[in-house]
């Protein structure tokens, strides 16, 4: 009697490890919340993703204390959201811990201008980000039949268009409300990098009296191709397809045409962000004779800032 009994609880333990999948090790590691939250019903296709038993994941799981904090509205649904927490890779805390590095979520948007591009994530020793701050793994290298979890301290946010991360950024606010006032905006640009200045470096800007000039030196800060700053930390240029760009030192960190990068690699929905500490310069202050463009018209009446055509 006491072997059958034995037996059955060794055939029930067997059943439950061959079903350990990423979701179903969250409630015995401190997110059973998020365990919870992602079986409420709003989040049947992201549950059989996370269920699949051929797939390989890293799955970054917001702790309890997490999903406390983030007031989550339950009858939402947030699959695209949670699907960015989810790697296609097994990445252990060993190699997280290695060194700075962006990778591919699992989330790709269906349309618009980056259709089926994965959405990046950054990975570090200092923790896992979007924008922002860097978020801590509370526990990591949790093994799972289909992955790994790690949970982390706080709900990741979900990148976006690049005005509403340099919105959301704290040093970067100011470059923001510029762009605003000029009536730029970046949509017009795909794969792009921004460098953009801190809060005290863009004060700078007001030295400039004329609006297009003023216009165009945030535009210059605006490289039409994606750099991280892995490939930033390896070359001595940052420059776009037609060769336009800025030189790159290294001495303290990296300098963009010697302004120091204080912020590297920020993700929004279609490039980076790297915050320095002034405003880099490509002609504007100290060249008044580059031809400049017309504000009528650059400027339209509907907002958006046309690229000028620039020979340096
Ligand atoms: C950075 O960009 C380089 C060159 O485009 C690429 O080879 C590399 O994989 C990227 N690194 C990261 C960490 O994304
Ligand atoms: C990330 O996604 C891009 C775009 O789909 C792809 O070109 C690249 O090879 C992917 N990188 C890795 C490491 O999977
Ligand atoms: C921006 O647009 C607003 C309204 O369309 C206009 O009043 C303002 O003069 C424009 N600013 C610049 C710098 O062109
Ligand atoms: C970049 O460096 C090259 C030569 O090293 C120099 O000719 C060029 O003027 C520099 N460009 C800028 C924008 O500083």
């Amino acid at each position: 009697m006491l072997l059958l009994v034995a037996i059955i609880v060794c055939l029930k333990v067997a059943a439950v490890v061959a079903q350990n999948t990423i979701l179903d090790v969250l409630p015995n590691n401190g997110a059973s919340a998020l365990h919870d939250f992602l079986n409420n019903g709003h989040h049947e296709e992201l549950v059989k993703f996370m269920s699949k038993s051929d797939a390989t994941y890293t799955f970054f799981a917001p702790s309890n204390e997490a999903m406390a904090k983030a007031k989550l509205n339950s009858s939402n649904n947030y699959e695209d959201h949670f699907r960015y927490h989810i790697l296609r890779e097994r990445l252990s805390m060993e190699e997280i811990n290695s060194k700075d590095r962006l990778r591919n979520s699992s989330y790709a948007p269906r349309q618009g201008k980056r259709h089926h591009a994965p959405y990046i994530i950054g990975t570090g020793p200092d923790g896992i980000w979007s924008f922002g701050g860097k978020h801590k793994i509370v526990k990591g290298d949790i093994g799972a039949s289909n992955g790994v979890v790690h949970i982390i301290d706080h709900v990741l946010d979900m990148p976006g268009p690049a005005e509403m991360v340099l919105q959301k950024i704290p040093q970067t606010r100011d470059f923001y409300n510029q762009l605003k006032k000029l009536n730029m905006s970046l949509e017009l640009f795909t794969h792009a990098t921004i460098f953009a200045p801190t809060n005290d470096a863009i004060t700078k800007l007001d030295e400039i009296e004329d609006p297009p000039t003023r216009a165009l030196t945030l535009q210059h800060l605006i490289i039409d191709k994606s750099f991280n700053a892995t490939s930033i930390k390896h070359s001595n240029k940052v420059v776009d397809n037609h060769g336009v760009g800025f030189n790159i030192t290294h001495q303290v960190g990296s300098e963009i045409n010697g302004i120091p990068v204080l912020i590297p690699d920020q993700i929004y929905d279609d490039g980076l962000i790297h915050v320095t500490d002034g405003i880099v310069l490509r002609g504007g202050l100290h060249q008044p004779d580059i031809p400049l463009p017309r504000p009528e018209d650059e400027l339209s009446s509907r907002g958006n800032y046309k690229k000028p055509v620039l020979c340096l």
